[in-house]
């Protein structure tokens, strides 16, 4: 059956939004993309050459888009975590419907005015809670919706954040200082995560949380003995040469790791050389060149999250930065039986309850490697990518909603978790969660 595509227009064309808009170029007949919004010129034109957009298809913000004739359907909205309520607000009014980025705001009091306005203008908004459409995740899920660990008494769920990511991301990245970024490390890192609990605990809501964490190890009493403020330029060799987060080690010894973070002022450079990425990192503006352990970064590097639910269930979180690998486990147990696994293995096991003679459980082990990708075709974060962008097309047709469907309305209680933790982290005490209506 023919069908018209989607059509929508990447609003902040970064690494996230290009990634999403690529589902276009694989599926033409699903989603066209129509224009672009970006104040930056690289962005912009990086859209341009990959959509064979024209002049009159680019704009040099949300803001200016949102003052023309309805241009498209939807828009892909890329910008970042504090951007995402003040660019959404006039494109919503305009009549456009959103795949908007994680977190969808970075306050509660944000949350509740980008929620109304959707209400309001009678928008769909989409949040990209890729995890959500991972394999590994519908797949527990779909177990857990064909009963088969009964009903849940307990999730717990880790994220161990790699020693490599932690940094380029947070330590020395965009996410490290709350005061620029205006996010913490739970809302950036573990909206995933906390959303992941709520959707999967679906039959009750979260009513309150605790939560412990802070900033341990990336701090300057850390720092080896003699380190200077760039590895680079004043780290003496012998303590360089030893350091685990030498920016040389990190990113010099390894150039693809992390690129679009770590040499992005080289954007225009087309293939830059080693000498080149080595002369970035020694400048001083440069945050990649900065010592892990005397940066600006301020937000936590571990945090435990403690969930209570109306039903008297229960969840915990455990983010751990700086670990030798990086990983993502769910452990769930229901009154018939449990499910665990990890996401990086795109493997889980069920183990039911089985007093029968001779028994004591019964164990399935469901492998999505068989048959499914974690990357390849659908992109990352376990496949999740590009399933969410078909997914909002889906939606935007008019389908059935799927089972991992990210709407607005079902991701306020993950965001919900996040600004509650943090609030029960900073004031030391148990904080209820607001009733949602
Ligand atoms: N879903 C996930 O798992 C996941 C993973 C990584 C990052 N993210 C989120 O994705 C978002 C984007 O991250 P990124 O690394 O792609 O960022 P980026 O900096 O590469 O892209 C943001 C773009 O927005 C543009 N911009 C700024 N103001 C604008 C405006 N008023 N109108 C239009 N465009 C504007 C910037 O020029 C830039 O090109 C962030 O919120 C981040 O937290 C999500």
């Amino acid at each position: 059956m023919m069908t018209t595509p989607i059509t929508a227009v990447i609003v902040g064309a970064g690494h996230r939004a290009l990634t999403y808009a690529s589902y276009a170029k694989k599926h033409p007949d699903e989603l066209r993309i129509v224009g672009v919004a970006d104040p930056a010129e690289i962005p912009k034109r990086k859209a341009c050459d990959m959509f064979d957009l024209k002049p009159e298809q680019c704009f040099d913000s949300a803001e200016e888009l949102a003052k023309q004739p309805k241009l498209a359907d939807a828009v892909i909205n890329g910008t970042m975590d504090h951007q995402h309520v003040s660019t959404a607000l006039p494109l919503l009014e305009a009549g456009y419907d959103m795949l908007l980025e994680k977190p969808l705001a970075p306050s509660e009091e944000d949350m509740w005015t980008l929620v109304r306005a959707a209400r309001k203008h009678g928008r769909r908004v989409m949040i990209c809670h890729v995890l959500r459409y991972a394999p590994f995740y519908v797949g527990i899920r779909k177990k857990i919706e064909e009963g088969a660990i009964g009903k849940i008494i307990n999730i717990q769920t880790t994220e161990h954040v790699s020693y490599h990511h932690m940094t380029v991301s947070f330590v020395r990245g965009k996410h490290g200082n709350s005061r620029h970024c205006h996010t913490s490390m739970l809302l950036s890192k573990c909206c995933h995560d906390l959303d992941l609990i709520a959707w999967i605990k679906n039959d009750a809501a979260p009513t309150a949380v605790g939560s412990f964490g802070s900033l341990m190890q990336f701090r300057p009493e850390m720092a080896p003995e003699g380190a200077g403020q760039r590895c680079l330029v004043d780290c003496p060799a012998e303590v360089e040469e030893k350091c685990l987060y030498s920016a040389r080690k990190h990113y010099l010894d390894h150039p693809d790791r992390w690129s679009f973070y770590v040499w992005h002022d080289l954007q225009h450079i087309e293939n830059p050389t080693l000498e080149q990425k080595e002369e970035a990192l020694k400048r001083e503006d440069n945050p990649y060149g900065r010592c892990v352990y005397h940066h600006d970064n301020d937000v936590v590097d571990h945090q435990s999250v403690n969930i209570n639910f109306a039903d008297g269930a229960t969840a915990t979180h455990n983010m751990v930065g700086g670990t030798a690998k990086g990983s993502r486990s769910i452990h769930i147990v229901g009154t018939l039986g449990e499910i665990r696994g990890c996401l990086e293995e795109s493997r889980f096991v069920v183990r039911t309850i089985d007093p029968s003679p001779g028994n004591e459980f019964r164990e399935e082990e469901v492998d999505l490697n068989q048959g499914g990708d974690m990357h390849g075709a659908f992109g990352g974060h376990g496949g999740g990518d590009l399933r969410l962008v078909g997914d909002f097309v889906r939606t935007l047709r008019g389908e059935p909603r799927s089972i991992s469907c990210t709407d607005l309305e079902d991701s306020i209680y993950g965001h919900l978790l996040c600004y509650t933790a943090d609030r029960a982290m900073e004031e030391h005490r148990v904080v209820d969660l607001p009733s949602v209506k």
